[in-house]
């Protein structure tokens, strides 16, 4: 055991700031005009905003206009099905077009595997509907022993009642990629509007709304190397919105509060790098993570990699360890310096076990015996070898002490 030695591998959970996006923050806190003033200040603050919002959308293909700024993925995702719950009930007035084109649709589908925030505001329309404030209908689509996406069932789920699909392009915690622009194309042959949480595809594989024909995306800084607290809601133009934040017109009305400046900027310098670094950064995190997959299926007996072979995040190992216990494994790998997770960071703390593995299938023992390695741009190949040997005399030791068979 290395007492000093520190090796960060939970990058889905978040990254630190990169050199570079911290260097320009730094310059940038002097920035604190309000970029909705009139005077200088202001308008040199809004016009480096402007220019950030250019370097965001660049990054998914989209335009400036389509980026609205949010306090982080959470936010954007709840905005999405806020703006539904607002066409359902009628609160947000519909052009003609829209009102025509949307006119009796309540239904919501939706993965088993999204984020909690995607989930869980499913959930609060779900209950809505229960308690008869709300007429809408949630579908949860289930899926396969990889992470994809049921297409069967969710073909049988769509119909002329559905108002919104929405379903993620990468999973957080076993990373696989799911085939968003069949599954946007089938949405909108129904006649519906398509959301896709892209927080963790985003930066780490290609992306383009508009090839893909993304009505709506979540997108979160923290994940890319910048800072916390601010995220992206992209709406195409002319697409339904509805604030969730109400007060003044930032944003154009549709997302109020006093703009972030340093949030913004640290955004569109991290957006700028994570798009020159694309290509390198898919290549070195797959050698990375498949270094490590290998080392630990030669020298571990008995383990499972979760998650679909190919179609996945270069950057994503999850690996169930039967016989031994997550946390477990969790405070032994920290005792040795190594920092991964058992399931996103929103879920930890909970004795809940995973629902995205019990979703592809894994029954409760295995789904608390996983754990997410994810790789990132300060991970080396020293850093790999040094878990490939650390993990088999843990998870050795813990299934000797368990009483799980
Ligand atoms: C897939 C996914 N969606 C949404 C979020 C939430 O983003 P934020 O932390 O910016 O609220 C996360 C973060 O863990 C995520 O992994």
């Amino acid at each position: 055991m290395n007492e000093t030695r520190k090796i960060y591998m939970d990058y889905n959970a978040t990254t630190p700031i990169s050199a570079e996006v911290k260097a320009q923050m730094i310059e940038d806190l002097n920035i604190y005009g309000n970029a909705s003033s009139m005077h200088a200040d202001g308008r040199h603050a809004r016009n480096r905003i402007e220019e950030a919002r250019q370097q965001v959308a660049a990054l998914i293909g989209g335009k400036a206009p389509e980026i609205v700024f949010t306090s982080g993925g959470s936010e954007a995702n709840n905005m999405v099905f806020h703006t539904a719950e607002s066409i359902i009930d009628g609160t947000l007035e519909l052009s003609p077009q829209w009102a025509d084109k949307l006119k009796g649709r309540n239904e919501i589908i939706t993965s088993a595997i999204e984020h909690p925030c995607v989930l869980n505001s499913a959930k609060y329309l779900a209950t809505l509907s229960k308690k008869g404030t709300l007429n809408c209908k949630v579908i949860f689509v289930p899926v396969d022993a990889d992470g994809k996406l049921d297409m069967d069932a969710y073909k049988a789920a769509l119909s002329d009642k559905t108002l919104l699909v929405s379903v993620m392009m990468a999973n957080n915690e076993i990373g696989t990629i799911q085939d968003v622009k069949a599954i946007a194309a089938l949405a909108h042959e129904a006649g519906a509007l398509f959301h896709s949480d892209i927080v963790q595809a985003c930066g780490k594989i290609p992306i383009s709304v508009g090839d893909m024909r993304i009505d709506y995306a979540t997108m979160s800084c923290h994940k890319i190397y910048g800072p916390k607290g601010i995220g992206v809601l992209y709406a195409g133009s002319g697409f339904p919105l509805y604030p969730l934040i109400q007060g003044g017109h930032q944003e154009d009305g549709m997302r109020a509060g006093t703009y972030n400046n340093l949030g913004i900027l640290g955004y569109g310098k991290a957006a700028e790098l994570a798009k020159a670094n694309l290509a390198d950064y898919g290549k070195t995190m797959r050698a990375l993570r498949n270094r490590l997959r290998d080392g630990l299926l030669k020298n571990i007996p008995n383990i499972k990699i979760n998650g679909h072979p190919e179609d996945v995040l270069p950057n994503t190992l999850n690996v169930s360890f039967p016989g031994a216990e997550g946390e477990a494994i969790l405070l032994s790998m920290d005792l040795a310096g190594i920092e991964a997770s058992t399931g996103s960071a929103c879920a930890s703390g909970s004795l809940e076990p995973s629902h995205v593995l019990m979703a592809i299938g894994a029954n409760p023992e295995l789904a608390h015996g996983s754990i997410r390695f994810s790789v990132g741009l300060g991970v080396t190949e020293e850093d790999i070898d040094y878990v490939i040997e650390t993990m088999p005399p843990i998870i050795k030791r813990l299934r000797a002490m368990s009483t799980i068979d």
